[in-house]
């Protein structure tokens, strides 16, 4: 009896522990025009390269990072960005974590006005969790 209740709590933290990660972006662009024209960033450890364009990235909507398990989302306007990462573990599982305030530095795109490129201007760290 004792001994199967610490292997249950055992297996949870086992669990438990398995259910964040931290992960480091790297390399992060987005370019702004009256909304997101596109955006990309390099996911590490994992070394996975994510682009999304306009329609891809509406809405905070979530954008594929290739044929990996990650996929992200960018939202925000004049020069306040957030960024969403997803991590697929499983079959209606995964891991989610969101940074807000990117460190981006944002200078003219060339294209109108309203248009700006902003790259990454520090590091950003985001722990995803499984909640
Ligand atoms: C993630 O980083 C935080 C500190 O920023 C640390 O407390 C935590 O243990 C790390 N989690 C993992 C799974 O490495
Ligand atoms: C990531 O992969 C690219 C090739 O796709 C490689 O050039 C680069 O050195 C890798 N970076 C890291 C940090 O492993
Ligand atoms: C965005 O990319 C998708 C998939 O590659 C493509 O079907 C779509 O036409 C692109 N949209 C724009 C606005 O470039
Ligand atoms: C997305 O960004 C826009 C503009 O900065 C903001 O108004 C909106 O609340 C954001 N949406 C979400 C879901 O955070």
């Amino acid at each position: 009896m004792r001994f199967s209740i610490f292997a249950a709590s055992s297996l949870f933290a086992v669990l438990a522990a398995a259910s964040s990660e931290n992960v480091t972006v790297e390399d992060l662009f987005i370019r702004d025009n009256n909304g997101i024209q596109s955006a990309g960033l390099t996911i590490l450890p994992a070394n996975v390269t994510c682009s999304g364009n306009a329609t891809q990235l509406a809405g905070y909507a979530v954008a594929s990072c290739g044929d990996s398990v990650y996929s992200f989302a960018v939202n925000g306007s004049d020069s306040v960005y957030s960024l969403r990462i997803y991590e697929a573990k499983g079959v209606g599982f995964g891991l989610y974590g969101e940074v807000t305030d990117l460190p981006v530095n944002c200078r003219a795109g060339g294209d109108g006005q309203d248009d700006e490129v902003c790259n990454q201007v520090g590091t950003i760290e985001a722990t995803i969790s499984s909640g």
